[in-house]
């Protein structure tokens, strides 16, 4: 079968990790039509708008995006374009596996965690003011329906993966209600629906000084919207940086698959940018697209290409950010060459 893929190749080093994981994707025999839309600066230049309504129609229309970072300019009246998409289709979850690679050395070996981001409340909210010349305030939202159906979706998941345990980070010492609220409804999600995964917390600031020891010691990370921003960023730092971890944004109806990184504009248009983060993404996609569409050849195509840029890495073939010195096509080739055709 044909499927069919909204791709949004975004602002700065997003189209050219978007052409490689595209040349990776077609050597695979990945069946996909991709159909092209614009967001970002990009879409902005073209069509003066920073998320312009044909991108959105056609996400609602297909389902499923693959995206490259976009550029939000920073205090020109622009809400973030990220924010803005993961709003419009209620992407409440954000998944991001964090995994030690073959052939990319860090402090850790084995770290393997998987962060669960709640992507529309919290800071996001998008709320501010200026209450009076001088003083401004943000607003933290949480809402019960948002607290409950992000720790529901992530005890699932945890049960569908196989996962042991679900930590929560938080700060419900000082955030009483908000992050209370999002700590009591893990907690009762656990109690009432899913005692079988283990469930522990954590005040976020002695919860990074554990991790950045230890990481072992987690399993899955249930984290409100900034904090699941920021773990995001150190997690990437415990198995080689950004250039290594995926994501996915899921709402009940859509789902978009994009890097946690973003448009990096100090390496953009050099063809030095690692494009396997945007490449995890896309395989997270295959599987994703398999197990909502009964498809399973995607499955075999997804573990060919897992297969490939592991042998790639294990092999000494790697971007500069982890110390390697192939530029971001000359990855993908090297990925390509590496694939097992059956
Ligand atoms: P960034 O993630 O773009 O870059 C941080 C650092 O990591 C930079 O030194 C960059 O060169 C490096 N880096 C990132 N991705 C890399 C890759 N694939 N390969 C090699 N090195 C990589 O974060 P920054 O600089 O704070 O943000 C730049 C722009 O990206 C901003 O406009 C921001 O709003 C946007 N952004 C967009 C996101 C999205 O579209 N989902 C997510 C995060 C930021
Ligand atoms: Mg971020």
């Amino acid at each position: 079968a044909v499927h069919t893929v909204v791709l949004i190749p975004g602002d700065g080093i997003g189209p050219e990790i978007t052409d490689a994981v595209l040349a990776v994707l077609e050597a695979a025999g990945a069946q996909i039509e991709w159909v092209r839309h614009q967001a970002g600066i990009t879409a902005l230049e073209t069509s003066g708008e920073v998320l312009p309504a044909d991108t959105l129609e056609a996400i609602e229309h297909h389902g499923v995006a693959l995206k490259g970072p976009c550029t939000t300019p920073v205090g020109e009246g622009f809400s973030s374009v990220n924010v803005q998409l993961r709003k419009t289709f209620d992407l409440y979850a954000a998944v991001r596996p964090v995994r030690s690679l073959p052939g990319v050395k860090t402090r850790y070996e084995d770290v393997d965690l998987i962060i669960i981001r709640e992507n529309t409340e919290g800071l996001y909210s998008g709320v501010e003011n200026e209450v009076t010349p001088g003083v401004v305030m943000s607003m933290k939202v949480a809402t019960e329906n948002g607290c409950e159906r992000i720790a529901k979706w992530a005890f699932r998941f945890a049960t569908q993966r196989q996962r042991e345990k679900i930590t929560v980070f938080h700060k419900a010492n000082i955030m009483k209600m908000t992050d209370g609220l999002f700590l009591r409804s893990a907690e009762y999600t656990h109690r009432h629906d899913y005692p079988n995964i283990e469930y522990t917390s954590a005040i976020i600031d002695a919860g990074c000084m554990r991790l950045v020891q230890d990481p072992s010691q987690f399993d899955v990370l249930l984290l409100e919207n900034l904090y699941g921003d920021v773990i995001s960023d150190l997690c990437a730092g415990l198995v080689g940086g950004l250039g290594v971890v995926p994501g996915a944004n899921y709402g009940e109806k859509e789902a978009i698959f994009e890097a946690v990184h973003g448009s990096a504009p100090d390496i953009a248009g050099k063809n030095i940018a690692n494009p396997l983060a945007l490449l995890m993404s896309a395989v997270m996609m295959l599987n994703y697209l398999a197990e909502t569409t009964e498809d399973n050849s995607l499955l075999d195509v997804a573990a060919r290409i897992r297969e490939a840029y592991d042998e790639a890495l294990q092999a000494g073939e790697k971007t500069r950010d982890l110390g390697g010195n192939l530029g971001t096509a000359e990855f993908a080739q090297a990925v390509i060459k590496r694939i097992k055709h059956n």
